[in-house]
């Protein structure tokens, strides 16, 4: 893993941080802000972590190679202990003028960030946003604690404690890999069933939660099939994705990928009904009330719970009413594993939304989550797929 050290007092504790890593078994890198060299020697880590220290990107390392695109690349996990204002406004920003900020943009992996900074700069309404800008975008925060900051106030904004930080980066490694060797399919977005060769009907989903989840359950290490019905979203890097239209054609791609894979996430919103047929032509408008003949189409998470043999399977209820008995008879029809319920009459959630809060539910009980970015939702999500399989 990498280790981001920036320029603050609490850098001294970056030492003790990569040490109780290394207890653990993690081999660490480090990489450090030019400030930060002016707090602590980069010696100390070099000696500590036996690797060079990456401070200039444009110091070649050794073979030539570019050290800001090699380490992003071999990282497992990005902690930066601590982290100031100034880095947490550059990478919410995406401003990449030295090594640590240019490597945040170049890796995928997962990163974790410990700030430490004075309580006034911590409540700046500019400091406040860039954290939640960078929580909404699945950067985790090993939240400051309170109490004597080095600048001789009392208040928030101290870093965390250093096990708390190390605990914070092991469960992050160990979510890293909780999808290792996983083939997971996932569907998302809406269906669009056609009337004519200008109609149609369809519904509100935007398709965000089921690619937040494809995405996380790529950098947990699966290998991910994403069948998506039509949606804005750019298609997501390193994953297979499969473009469908209709309910029908969402079926028949779910049944072809469903064979190679151990767990089926269903989090698209499947038509439940489509035209009897589709007419030729564009209907003429005509006098009176015009009628729609409508047939069912295949339940696709049905389908999946009779097949379902060792297959984990997740499951979707978007409910306006009674949502957790909804949800729950749902579950227990369809042989679902996980059902994640959300009800989508709640403003600010649900469809369309960046935000959703959902009640997981599943044989063990319920968990309620509040309103959280969706892309820490799927976060949440993968997490207790994880704890039910390993108690299985
Ligand atoms: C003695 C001293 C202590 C500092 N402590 C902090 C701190 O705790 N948190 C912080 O965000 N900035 C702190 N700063 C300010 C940063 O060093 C400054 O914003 C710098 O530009 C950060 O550079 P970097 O983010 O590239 O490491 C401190 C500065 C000094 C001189």
């Amino acid at each position: 893993m990498v280790l981001g050290v920036t320029g603050c007092i609490g850098a001294y504790k970056a030492c003790e941080v990569l040490r109780e890593l290394q207890r653990r078994d993690v081999d660490v890198h480090v990489v450090m802000t030019e400030h930060a060299t002016r707090f602590v020697g980069a010696m100390t880590f070099e000696a500590l972590s036996r690797h060079p220290v990456f401070i200039d990107q444009f110091a070649l390392g050794a073979e030539s190679e570019i050290r800001h695109v090699s380490l992003a690349d071999a990282a497992d996990l990005l902690l930066v202990a601590p982290a100031t204002a100034n880095v947490l406004g550059k990478f919410a920003r995406g401003i990449a003028d030295d090594a640590l900020t240019t490597l945040f943009l170049g890796t995928t992996a997962p990163v974790l960030v410990a700030p430490a900074m004075n309580v006034n700069m911590f409540r700046h309404p500019v400091v406040v946003e860039n954290l939640e800008m960078l929580r909404s975008r699945g950067v985790g925060v090993v939240e400051p604690g309170t109490g004597y900051l080095a600048c001789g106030w009392l208040g928030e904004g101290r870093l965390a404690e250093v096990p708390d930080i190390v605990d914070a980066a092991m469960a992050a490694l160990s979510r890293r890999r909780s999808l290792a060797g996983e083939t997971v399919v996932v569907t998302a977005g809406p269906t669009v069933e056609d009337i004519d060769p200008v109609r149609f009907i369809s519904n509100r989903s935007s398709g965000r939660m089921g690619y937040r989840l494809a995405e996380v359950a790529r950098d947990r290490g699966a290998t991910v099939v994403l069948v998506t019905g039509p949606t804005v979203l750019p298609a997501p890097r390193g994953m297979e994705v499969v473009a469908v239209r209709s309910a029908e054609e969402m079926a028949r791609a779910v049944a072809e990928k469903a064979p190679g894979a151990g767990i089926v996430a269903m989090a698209a919103a499947v038509s439940d009904y489509r035209p009897a047929a589709v007419a030729p032509g564009k209907i003429k408008k005509q006098d009176g009330a015009q009628k729609l003949d409508l047939v069912r189409t295949t339940d696709i998470l049905e389908s999946l719970g009779e097949a379902k043999g060792t297959r984990f399977l997740i499951g979707f209820a978007a409910e306006t009413d009674d949502l957790v008995e909804n949800a729950r008879k749902k579950r227990m029809a369809k042989r679902v594993d996980l059902m994640v319920a959300n009800d989508v009459s709640r403003n600010g959630a649900g469809f369309a939304s960046e935000k959703n809060a959902a009640v997981l539910i599943d044989a063990k009980g319920q968990t309620d989550l509040p309103l959280m970015s969706k892309r820490e939702l799927a976060e949440r999500i993968w997490d207790r797929v994880a704890e039910l399989r390993a108690r299985a």
